[in-house]
Formats: C-alpha cells, structure tokens, sequence
C-alpha cells in the first residue's frame, strides 16, 4: 500500500554519526548474518585492518537504522553502504531465511578461531598458530602452556568470559567513587562504554574520570590505584602514562603504531568483585539504579567530602597484568582444601576453587577538563560509531576528531566543548543519546 511505496526506496543519510541506531531494530536477522561475515573476515584478515569485515559492518549498520523490517530488496535502492557481496546476502535471507554462504562460514575452522581468541590476549594470529599445530579445544591450548604464567591465566579465563552486568558495573563504580572522592573532591566519574549505551552486559567496565579544575587530576589515577591496592581488590594491571601534547589535535588520524586510540593516561586491568554483586542490585550513589544512559552529570558531581591526600602515597609500579601474588594465595587456599592431595591442581580445578570473588576487566581512564566531553563520545563509542563520525568530521568539515578533541584543518583552530551536545553542535550533527549510538 502506500506505506510501501513511500519506503520503495527509502532513503537515510550516508554516516552513521547522521542517524539513530540502536541495540533492539527490526533487522536482526540480516544484521546477525552480515556481522557472522564480518567476524569471519576479521579472524581471516588482521583483525584490526580489514577492509572486508569494514564493508560488512557498514552495511549491518545501515540496516540497523531502518525504521521498519526489510521485505524487498527495492527498498534498498537508495541507501549507500549495502555492496554488492551483502546484497547477495540480504536477498538469499529474503528469498530463503537464511544465506548458504554464512551456513557455510560457521565451520570448524571458525569455531575453533572464536573459541581461541575468547582468551584473553590472545588475537587471531596467535588462535590461527594454535590450529596449525592441531589444537582444537581450550583443554588442549591448556595443555600446550603450563608455565607459570599461563597456569595463571587459565585460572581467570572463565571469569573474564562470563559476561560482566551492569550491576557489577555499578558496584564497581560505586567503589571507584568513594576512594577517587576522598582524594580528589569535585571528582566526575561516568561509566562509559557499552553500559552507557544501554547494554545490559559487557566484556568489561570502563569508567572515565575528570576533573573541572585544570590540572587537578595529575597524578590522581596512581593514588587511586594505590587505595584500590589496598583494599585488595586489584588483581592485576597496566598504568599508561599520558603521551598526550597539543599537536595530535592536527597529526593524522590513523592510529599510533601501537594501535591506541588516544593518549590519556589510563589503567587497564582486573579487579576482583564480590560474586554476590551480580545477584543483589548495588545502590548508586546518586540513589538511582538506571541514570547511567543520561548524558548530563546527575549523580556524578557529587558532594565533596574533605580530602586526606598524605605524602606517604606513591605510585606504585604495576607489573603489567602481574597475577601472580593472587595466584598464590589462591593456589594455596587450594592446596588447603585438597588437604593430601600431591597432583598439582589443573586449571579447571583452579578456575572452580571455593572463593566468593569473581575477576572483571576494568578500564580506568583520566581525561583533563578541557578534553572531557571529547573523551566522552570516544569513551562511550562503540568503535564503528567513533569510526564513523571521525571519517564524517575529516571528509565533510575537514576536522579532525579524537578523544582529545576536534580541530579545524582550514582555520586552524581547535573546537573546545562544554558538553557532549557541543561536541556535536560543533560537528554540524543533530544529538545522538548515547543509546543511539549503537552501530
Ligand atoms: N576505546 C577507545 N580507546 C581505547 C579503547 C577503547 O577510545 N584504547 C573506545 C572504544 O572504541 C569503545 C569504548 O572506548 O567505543 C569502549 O571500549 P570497549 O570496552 O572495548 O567496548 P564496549 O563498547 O564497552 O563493549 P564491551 O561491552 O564489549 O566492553
Ligand atoms: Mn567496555
Ligand atoms: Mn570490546
Ligand atoms: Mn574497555
């Protein structure tokens, strides 16, 4: 009827960062088989430099922000994004509810490729070397590494693997807060990443600090983590200095050689949290469960309370991810319970040991005032969002954007931000809440 014909075609603006997209649509069952392809392209290629898996992902996004459920391929006639390959695709789940192509990519190879680079730290190379060797199972990878090293791996794989929810997230924030306020007062702390934009679990917890005084939030991330230290939570982790300095608002977009995506001074590690927490709701602060999705700083800007900062707190030096110390502790906990027992414990007979903790992947990072609401949007993604925009920003304004901020290669200028709503404004786009970033 009319309705029909008035999407035949139907159009949408070319960039992501120019339409809602959002986790629930009308389109999964496209989205799911074009994003099969994607992930299958990323374990084939490099997995951070694959134009294939690129394409696939552009076009699941597109069909992500449709407003109605895709019945006929006309309807596709204006939108930009969607190639030839995914055209194939779409039309063969139209025509038979599934694409052969996909069947066909989900086989041993790829499941043994996903089973492997679930591992934490371990990439598609690393998983593809696996396989040659024959190896098929995480038993036998555990099998090929009992060093030390990965004796203490294994014993948090299946932690880092169950999904993190928003109430361990919440927690964790929730502790983050107390002692980040107690050094530093008027500190503002956000979760961001995938529980901003209204996931209700994710592969970890990320939280990005600031401060409105300049200047004030130098050293604070080393004191913090001194106190988490002490409160026995922290089981292991990395501190990255800031390598931060004007000119990169200008210098190219491409990543660093390290593949980072900015340069602030950050944390990446893993905490230890109670396994009830998971099961309890944590109370907020700010009283409310759910402001998290919010743009604005309710709940964040809280009261001030008076500051201990003693001269005995240096900064450690964190081993990067150090297991170790927990590991004995547990190793020894162990040997407590299997009173008598010689063998040593197998990883799976670690990994299930009596304890009432669970071990999450936390990312810290600390933005200085004045780059914060750019942090913000990068900090909160997701990654094929910032992408997106930051293709959009160079090709349509000839700006360049980061998580530092935005810069204006023909006036020479950087484009300063009060708010996530002028980092937009100053990117000519209308706001997008974070739950609509979704790509
Ligand atoms: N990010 C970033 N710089 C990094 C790492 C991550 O800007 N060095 C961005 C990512 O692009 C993403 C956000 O920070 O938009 C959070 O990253 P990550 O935790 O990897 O992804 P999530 O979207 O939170 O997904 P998940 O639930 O799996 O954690
Ligand atoms: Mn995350
Ligand atoms: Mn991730
Ligand atoms: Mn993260």
């Amino acid at each position: 009827g009319n309705d029909s014909n008035r999407r035949n075609p139907f159009i949408l603006p070319e960039y992501a960062c120019q339409r809602a997209t959002c986790l629930k649509h009308y389109n999964h069952k496209f989205t799911r088989a074009l994003e099969i392809l994607q992930n299958h392209a990323e374990l084939r290629d490099n997995e951070h430099d694959s134009s294939r898996a690129l394409a696939f992902r552009r076009a699941s996004c597109v069909l992500k922000s449709l407003p109605f459920p895709l019945t006929s391929m006309s309807q596709l006639k204006k939108l930009t994004n969607i190639g030839d390959h995914c055209k194939r695709v779409i039309q063969e789940i139209l025509e038979d509810g599934e694409c052969s192509e996909v069947t066909k990519l989900q086989d041993d190879w790829f499941h043994k490729m996903v089973v492997f680079t679930s591992i934490f730290g371990i990439g598609s190379a690393t998983a593809k070397k696996w396989i040659e060797k024959g190896w098929s199972t995480i038993k036998e990878a555990q099998e090929g590494h009992i060093s030390s090293d990965w004796r203490v791996k294994w014993a948090f794989h299946s932690d880092l693997n169950t999904p993190v929810k928003l109430q361990e997230a919440q927690y964790i924030q929730q502790i983050v807060r107390k002692e980040a306020e107690t050094i530093l007062p008027g500190i503002i702390l956000q979760i961001t990443g995938g529980f901003r934009r209204g996931k209700e679990e994710g592969h970890d917890i990320d939280i990005l600090m600031t401060h409105p005084e300049d200047g004030k939030e130098v050293g604070f991330l080393a004191r913090l983590l001194h106190r988490l230290q002490n409160k026995g939570i922290i089981l292991c982790g990395n501190l990255e200095k800031s390598t931060y300095s004007d000119d990169m608002l200008t210098l190219d977009s491409k990543l660093s050689a390290k593949g980072q995506l900015d340069h602030f001074e950050k944390w990446l590690g893993i905490i230890k949290i109670p396994q009830s927490c998971s099961e309890t709701p944590a109370r907020d602060d700010s009283g409310s469960l759910s402001n998290i999705g919010s743009c604005d700083h309710k709940g964040i800007n809280s009261v001030a309370h008076p500051t201990s900062n003693t001269a005995s707190e240096q900064p450690l030096n964190y081993q990067p991810f150090n297991l170790h110390e927990s590991f004995e502790d547990l190793e020894s906990k162990a040997k407590k319970q299997k009173l008598g027992t010689e063998n040593e414990l197998s990883p799976m007979e670690l990994a299930k040991l009596d304890r009432n903790w669970i071990a999450r992947r936390v990312d810290l990072i600390v933005s200085p005032y004045n780059q914060y609401f750019y942090a913000l949007v990068g900090w909160t993604g997701n990654k094929q969002f910032n992408r997106d925009i930051r293709t959009y920003a160079q090709k349509e304004l000839g700006m360049k954007l980061s998580s530092h901020g935005l810069y204006d290669l023909n006036k020479n200028c950087a484009l300063p931000a009060r708010s996530e709503k002028e980092v937009f404004e100053n990117l000519k786009l209308q706001y997008l809440e974070p739950w609509e970033r979704n790509c």
